[in-house]
C-alpha cells in the first residue's frame, strides 16, 4: 500500500520501516544539533525490543560514515530485567552495548538504567526519578509496545501515577521473551521500569510500532478509553506525542 514515502495525519505517521526510521533519526538528528549549538545535553529515554533496532542502526551508520556524534547525548532507558547480571546477553545494558552505546561517542558514564538488582528497589527508583530531574527531565522519548499495551514494562493495571519501580512482569510479555531466553524457564519475573507519570513527564514521546501482531493493541492505545487496561492509551493526554506505525500495525 503505502510506498517510498510515509503518510501523516495529526500525529500519526504511517510508512514503511525504512522511511520511518530516517524521518526518526533526522528529528533526533536535528534535536543533537540544536543542543550542540546551545551547548547542552540532549536527554534521551530509550526503549528495547526489536521494534527500536533499525533505528538504533540507522543512528549507528550516521555516527559512523557521516561524523554525527553524541558526545552531548545523555540517556535513559525505560527498564530492566531483575535476576541477570548486567552482562548477560539479553539485559537491556547488554542490548543498549551491542545497538547503539558501543559503536558511537557517547559518554558512558551518561548512559542510564535502572539497576533492577540492588537491594532497595525503592530507593532505586527514587534516584533514577531524581537523577532525570538533575539532567532537565526526558527531551525525547522512544517507546514501542508490548502486546498487552505496555510501555516501559508498565503492565496492564499500572496507574497514571506510577513512577520508577518493582513490577511483576505479565505471563504474555514473559511468553513473547521466551525465545531470546531460550525457553520460559529463564525468563526473568520481575523488572525495574520508568512509570507512567515519568513517561509522561518527557517533553516530546514517540512510540514505534511495527507488525500485524501490534494492529489491535495500537488501535485499543490510540482509540480506546484512556486507563491502567492498556498502559499505552495514557499517551492520549500528552501534548506532544506521535506514533510511527508501518502499514501492518496501522492496518487499512
Ligand atoms: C519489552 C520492552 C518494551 C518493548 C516491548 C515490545 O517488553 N520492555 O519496552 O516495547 O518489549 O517489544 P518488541 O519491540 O520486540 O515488540
Amino acid at each position: 500500500m503505502i510506498k517510498e514515502k510515509s503518510f501523516k495525519t495529526d500525529n500519526v505517521e504511517i510508512g514503511e520501516t525504512e522511511v520511518l526510521v530516517g524521518l526518526l533519526a533526522d528529528e533526533i538528528e536535528k534535536r543533537m544539533g540544536d543542543c550542540a549549538l546551545e551547548n547542552r545535553d540532549l536527554v534521551l529515554g530509550l526503549a528495547t525490543g526489536s521494534t527500536p533496532i533499525p533505528l538504533y542502526a540507522e543512528l549507528v551508520r550516521r555516527h559512523q560514515e557521516e561524523g554525527l556524534s553524541f558526545a552531548n547525548v545523555v540517556s535513559f532507558n525505560l527498564d530492566e530485567y531483575e535476576g541477570i547480571p548486567a552482562e548477560h546477553p539479553e539485559s537491556y545494558r547488554s542490548y543498549m552495548g551491542r545497538h547503539l552505546v558501543d559503536h558511537v561517542d557517547m559518554r558512558k558514564e551518561c548512559v542510564f538504567l535502572p539497576n533492577a538488582n540492588a537491594g532497595d528497589p525503592e530507593k532505586e527508583g527514587r534516584e533514577y526519578e531524581e537523577r532525570i530531574r538533575e539532567y532537565g527531565g526526558i527531551d525525547f522519548q522512544i517507546l514501542g509496545i508490548g502486546r498487552d499495551g505496555h510501555i516501559g514494562f508498565n503492565e496492564p493495571g499500572s496507574g497514571r501515577e506510577t513512577r520508577t519501580r518493582r513490577v511483576k512482569l505479565a505471563a504474555e510479555t514473559r511468553e513473547d521473551a521466551a525465545p531470546a531466553f531460550g525457553g520460559i524457564g529463564n525468563v526473568p519475573t520481575h523488572a525495574m521500569t520508568m512509570g507512567v507519570a515519568t513517561i509522561l513527564e518527557a517533553k516530546r514521546i514517540v512510540l514505534i510500532a511495527r507488525g500485524s501482531g501490534k494492529r489491535e493493541i495500537v488501535k485499543k492505545a490510540m482509540t480506546g478509553p484512556v486507563g491502567p487496561e492498556v498502559t499505552a492509551s495514557f499517551l492520549q493526554d500528552h501534548a506532544d506525542v506521535t506514533w510511527y506505525l508501518d502499514g501492518a500495525a496501522a492496518g487499512e
